[in-house]
């Protein structure tokens, strides 16, 4: 319980390739199929190390699931990064597009942080690279003057570049990466010819991208850059089994990260991702209601049940209630919208009258007492 005497942890939030350490040394060990050029995994393995093992030892101990109910797309995306194609992965926010970006770039090439985030304030040399001024200044534009960008590193690496939110980009930087993705080369026009000028990618570069369907769609991309991607669509769990031990796992795996000892349990599990669920359908035992217009995806359920525990710990409640869940909906999953509110408030009626004799539900509704 007391934190103060723990050790602090050595970071904030590890990158999949040292939060999953050794667990990647051990499937590296026990890797008998054949890698790709560059890769540091066989592509079964990279398989294995995100879809898990199915219980079976590998290297002594089996390997967890860390991707829910994608499996032909996560199989389909580690097949694409071996050509010479890029990987789109698409979708509705929080279908953990880039959660399995990092994974496979942890997995494949041992580096998960060769990343651009999309914004409307990126500009090329963020991307490719950039120069140090002092020393441009003294010596001219050679190799010691120029500060490689992420897609520079990965390049001369032959790592994967992970370039999140794509759209959110101006089109022209995002058109940078055609002559990348069709050439595999960069052009450094300022260098002397003989002072490595053509930067060529070594195997095992590629390049993953996210795009979030909800933002500037993906038909603002040019069609010249898109025909360089193969594109896969992450969808939401459909299954609610899926969706309860996703957030059984995520929320007690951060609750220990943080050394909090209170631990989401699994009917309060079951009871949020149908709250879930009937929010996004608009309905709850067959009574039917306006739905919040905001995103319901597994990643809310998982902010709401850990800031629902961590309110818990903190403020010395024994255990998390569907109450709780309740309340921190409302900051988490409705924020501010004075309609999503009141759609909010009217789904809780509804569950007090259609399930009157459930003491969890009823706890969950009269987190509102209206
Ligand atoms: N299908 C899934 N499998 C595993 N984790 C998921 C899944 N869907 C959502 N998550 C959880 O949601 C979190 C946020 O997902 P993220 O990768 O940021 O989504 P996106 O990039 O699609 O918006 C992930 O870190 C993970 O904990
Ligand atoms: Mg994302």
């Amino acid at each position: 319980m007391s934190a103060t005497t723990q050790a602090l942890p050595p970071a904030q939030r590890l990158p999949a390739e040292q939060l999953y350490v050794a667990e990647l040394a051990r499937l590296s060990t026990a890797d008998q199929g054949e890698r790709p050029p560059g890769w540091r995994l066989s592509p079964a393995m990279v398989r294995t190390f995100i879809l898990g093992s199915n219980g079976q030892a590998i290297g002594g101990e089996p390997v967890l699931r860390k991707i829910f109910g994608n499996d032909e797309v996560v199989e389909r995306s580690i097949v694409t990064l071996v050509g010479q194609r890029g990987l789109m992965l698409v979708g509705e926010p929080g279908t953990a597009k880039s959660l399995l970006s990092e994974l496979l770039a942890a997995a494949i090439c041992a580096d998960s942080t060769l990343a651009v985030q999309g914004s409307a304030a990126v500009l090329e040399e963020s991307i490719r690279y950039g120069w140090n001024y002092a020393l441009l200044l003294r010596s001219g534009p050679g190799p010691e003057a120029l500060v490689p960008g992420p897609l520079h590193r990965a390049m001369s690496r032959g790592a994967l570049l992970r370039f999140e939110e794509i759209t959110r980009c101006a089109i022209e930087v995002q058109d940078n990466l055609i002559p990348i993705l069709s050439e595999r080369l960069l052009h450094i026009p300022e260098m002397q010819e003989n002072a490595g000028n053509c930067l060529l990618a070594k195997p095992g570069f590629n390049v993953i991208a996210t795009a979030n369907l909800r933002d500037r769609g993906v038909n603002d991309m040019s069609s010249a850059l898109k025909r360089r991607f193969n594109f896969e669509t992450m969808r939401p769990l459909a299954r609610l089994q899926d969706q309860k031990e996703l957030l059984l796992r995520e929320v007690n795996r951060q609750l220990a990260e943080q050394q909090i000892d209170t631990r989401l349990t699994a009917d309060v599990a079951e009871l949020l991702v149908s709250a879930f669920q009937e929010l996004r359908a608009g309905s709850a035992e067959g009574v039917a209601f306006e739905p919040p217009s905001t995103v319901l995806s597994s990643a809310e359920a998982i902010a709401v049940a850990f800031s629902a525990a961590v309110q818990c710990h903190y403020f010395g409640e024994p255990q998390v209630r569907p109450q709780h869940l309740a309340r921190f909906m409302v900051g988490t999953v409705i924020k501010d919208d004075e309609q999503d509110s009141r759609r909010f408030r009217d789904y809780l009626r509804v569950v007090r009258r259609v399930r009157a004799g459930n003491p969890q539900w009823q706890d969950f509704a009269d987190s509102q007492n209206d």
